[in-house]
């Protein structure tokens, strides 16, 4: 996601934070920006767009001599890719940059506005300088002032500051969201990944949760929960490729890895105490629309499968889904009192793009739910919801499912509230649910190891069948499209209950079935269906928080509480059997053969 750099020393520091956030390039990014104290005096400089449009806007400037500086590449989550959104923030006389999410930001903005501060972006981040600036303003010292900012912030967050208060002094925090200070002589670095310093600084310390301190030439303080800690620095790695993946072995793991606490943004500012908003709705959208047509293609296509079990059952909506090639030439009937909803992760897949350009002209009112802003699909759209999964570099989509699911989920309770469908008490057990998502998305180690050791048993046979019911089948089906995508083997994903009218002939002891086996929705009837396989001698895995006697194999998980934890819950396991079989066959996992990450041509 975002990138931050940081620097304290003599030389050119606008090269050396272009050159450092030119690494974490592959982070992905719609804006970046720079800011600079040099003999006192602040610069900043940001672009929209490639960095390229940074240089070229800080072209005349120097910046030699004694200083500090930090810049940031930002990937739009909250407010547009725009300028003024772009960080650094900017105070009267400081400057911030943050990585994470700052969860409790409208109530400081309601505070600090009725103080009189004025801001000039929709960003969480631009709270932390404006709120640092005010303890000054209350007569704080600078690292006081700091300290007390940071004391007030809820959520996650790397942050670097610089003020005219403290000329050549940098303030780092970090929480939740990675930072590190690299060490070269007499030079200080700060980076949210290696990538950035590998070649410029030789050793570094990576920060924990809950440290903070400051930085000035010749002299780093670090302080902890406990008070001033001693900084133990360690060899910076050599390889880069590596350092960009966060020391996992390809990007799907680190995607995998991740999705607990994207999930976390996909939610932020939206699932509210007693009710789901999106700021970025306008509520006449929804006015006279009394039915839902999905169409989306490939995984995103999955993720509008799993939307409608939701709506239909909880918004009490009607809900068809459609594949976007096959929408296109099917001559469908369309009317005005149908939303119009497009899910794509990349924004510019060709057939979703052009199914949405038939129903615009139809007259249909159009949402897309997308991870890329001022994407064609976002431009296109009449409204647009952002995914928030930031980048995805593993062909095979992992984190950008589980976003899009997590917002058609939210986008039910926000059309059930509207549509008045759902009662009270169900809206607090979803939002409940909701919020232990994160936890659920956690990968224990435990359980990678376990996938690791089972999935030497599933390299060969002649096929495997992911079976699932209600909101599993398309679990299924996603699940079998990972394993087809990286690891070249046949799979298909099939509603349980139909195993019987055909596939069935297949089972034998060769034949693979992995068993979506939720505890909440439809236990027994699944059980039922994995008995029948079982009893023709197919090699059954079991997925499920219930140990199953018949099954081969068995992942346990741990939710039982609500399906859709279960979901996200398996949703990890299918994700990783997929991960670990590839790998076993010796196949490049982020680049599969054949595929490419964003499709632009019919
Ligand atoms: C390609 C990718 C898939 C993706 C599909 C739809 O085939 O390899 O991972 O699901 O396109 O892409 P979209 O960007 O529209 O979600």
């Amino acid at each position: 996601m975002c990138g931050i750099v940081g620097y304290i020393g003599p030389q050119e520091k606008k090269k050396i934070l272009l050159d450092g956030l030119q690494e974490l390039e592959y982070r992905g990014y719609d804006s970046a920006g720079i800011a600079v104290i040099a003999d006192g005096k602040l610069q900043h400089f940001k672009a929209v767009g490639k960095l390229k449009n940074l240089r070229e806007k800080a072209a005349g400037f120097r910046s030699e001599g004694p200083g500090a500086a930090i810049g940031h590449t930002r990937w739009a989550t909250h407010g547009k890719p725009t300028e003024l959104n772009a960080h650094p923030h900017v105070g009267a006389f400081s400057y911030v940059v943050h990585n994470g999410i700052i969860e409790n930001y409208r109530e400081l903005k309601e505070e600090l506005e009725a103080k009189g501060v004025r801001f000039l972006s929709q960003t969480d981040t631009e709270t932390v300088v404006h709120l640092f600036e005010q303890k000054i303003k209350e007569g704080l010292e600078p690292f006081d002032a700091f300290k007390a900012t940071i004391d007030r912030l809820e959520g996650a967050y790397a942050i670097l500051l610089i003020s005219e208060a403290a000329p050549e002094t940098i303030f780092f925090a970090k929480n939740g969201s990675p930072l590190l200070i690299a060490f070269d002589a007499e030079e200080i670095y700060f980076a949210s990944s290696d990538t950035a310093v590998i070649g410029h600084a030789k050793e570094a310390y990576y920060l924990e949760d809950g440290e903070y301190g400051y930085a000035r030439p010749g002299e780093v303080r670090l302080f902890g929960p406990g008070g001033e800690k001693p900084i133990s620095t360690q060899p910076l790695p050599a390889d880069k490729a590596m350092a960009q993946k966060d020391g996992y072995r390809f990007f799907m793991e680190k995607e995998i890895y991740e999705q607990s606490t994207v999930i976390s943004d996909t939610m932020l500012g939206r699932v509210l105490e007693d009710r789901v908003e999106f700021e970025e709705l306008d509520p006449g959208l929804f006015e006279g629309i009394d039915a839902i047509k999905i169409c989306a293609c490939g995984t995103s296509y999955h993720a509008g499968l799993t939307g409608a079990y939701l709506l239909e059952r909880m918004a009490k909506i009607p809900c068809q889904v459609e594949i976007a090639s096959e929408f296109r030439y099917k001559e469908p009937l369309l009317t005005p009192d149908t939303l119009f909803i497009t899910i794509s992760q990349s924004g510019e897949t060709a057939d979703t793009l052009e199914a949405l350009k038939m129903a615009k002209r139809a007259g249909l009112r159009s949402l897309s739910i997308c991870n890329v802003d001022n994407s064609s699909i976002v431009r296109e759209s009449d409204a647009a919801i952002l995914t928030r999964a930031g980048i995805e570099k593993g062909v095979a989509s992992t984190k950008a499912f589980a976003t899009q699911v997590m917002v058609l989920w939210m986008m039910t309770l926000y059309l059930g509230q509207k549509r008045g469908t759902l009662e009270a008490e169900t809206l607090q057990i979803e939002l409940d649910a909701m919020r232990r998502t994160p936890k659920a998305l956690l990968v224990e180690e435990k359980l990678h190891e376990r996938i690791h050791r089972l999935s030497k048993r599933y390299l060969h046979g002649h096929g495997f069948f992911y079976i699932g019911r209600d909101l599993f089948y398309p679990l299924a089906l996603e699940g079998a499209l990972k394993l087809k995508e990286i690891s070249y083997l046949h799979a298909e994903g099939y509603p349980a209950g139909e195993m019987k009218h055909g596939p069935i002939a297949l089972a034998d002891a060769e034949l693979f079935t992995i068993a979506l086996m939720p505890r909440t929705l439809l236990y027994d009837k699944i059980k039922s269906n994995v008995e029948e396989l079982s009893a023709r001698d197919a090699t059954i895995l079991a997925i499920s928080p219930e140990e199953f006697e018949l099954a081969d194999d068995f992942i346990r998980i741990r939710h039982a509480e609500h399906p859709m934890l279960e979901f996200f819950e398996m949703m990890v396991v299918t994700q990783m059997l997929a991960l670990e079989i590839s790998i076993r066959l010796g196949n490049d996992v982020d680049m599969p053969r054949n595929l490419a990450k964003s499709v632009t041509v019919e």
